[in-house]
């Protein structure tokens, strides 16, 4: 296997070239923080939490898709790259509905994490907020789109993994959601309930229905269009 020497905060290490400095990171037990990213399953650099300081380049850049090479040479800690990680993450939750305290993921939640880790207590940016309705009508999912913070995680499971392809991200811009075709509740696409999408979430935004004797009752049900799980469970660590 091809190896290359990079410097990660003065660390001198040697990596298969086929690494990214994230990777590169973890083997030299530096951490750099994520959101969006899971390996092997969605490594999209969407988030920008993991963003570096790399020698030569112009602007800061994604660990977790920066490829390394001979003689590269990273920081993961400057003010530059702690100060961009803040405002990041202070503009997601700027934009996300903050009720922790009823939050199913609350204490289990990676947004949280992160905003403990970063040390982010206020936010600096105020402004329009989501409002979009949830979806409650599938028998196993609830999707709460105001909870969302767009890393595609589900939407790579989804597709890639399980094949299913029964969600996406849609329109642009403030108004970018993951959503289903035409906006239609889970429960009228093609979803298998496999659940896959909850394993992944970082957050709260897609949930297991709390009633589990409803579920089972509805997914019985013959007049409810849904196929139970066909597709392969992957356990995500
Ligand atoms: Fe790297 Fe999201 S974790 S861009």
């Amino acid at each position: 296997m091809q190896m290359v020497n990079v410097t990660i905060d003065n660390c001198k290490i040697q990596v298969p070239a086929n690494y990214t400095v994230l990777e590169a990171a973890k083997q030299a037990n530096i951490d750099i923080p994520t959101l969006c990213f899971l390996k092997d399953i969605n490594e999209v650099g969407a988030c920008r939490m993991c963003v570096v300081e790399v020698k030569g380049a112009r602007s800061l850049q994604a660990a977790c898709v920066y490829p390394v090479s001979e003689g590269l040479e990273v920081y993961t800690q400057t003010p530059a790259v702690r100060e961009a990680r803040k405002v990041t993450l202070e503009l997601i939750l700027s934009n996300h509905e903050k009720k922790c305290l009823t939050c199913v993921r609350s204490e289990n939640c990676e947004l949280q994490r992160l905003a403990k880790d970063l040390n982010v207590k206020d936010i600096r940016f105020e402004g329009e907020m989501s409002n979009l309705p949830i979806d409650d009508l599938s028998p196993s999912v609830v999707r709460d789109p105001n909870k969302c913070v767009l890393c595609r995680r589900c939407v790579s499971m989804c597709k890639n993994v399980q094949t299913v392809g029964a969600i996406d991200v849609t329109e642009r811009g403030f108004r970018t959601t993951v959503s289903t075709a035409f906006n239609k509740p889970l429960s009228e696409v093609p979803c298998v309930n496999c659940g896959q999408c909850i394993n992944v979430c970082p957050v709260g935004a897609l949930r297991e229905k709390d009633d589990i004797d409803k579920v089972w009752e509805a997914l019985a049900n013959p007049e409810l269009h849904v196929v139970v799980q066909t597709a392969p469970a992957v356990r995500v660590a």
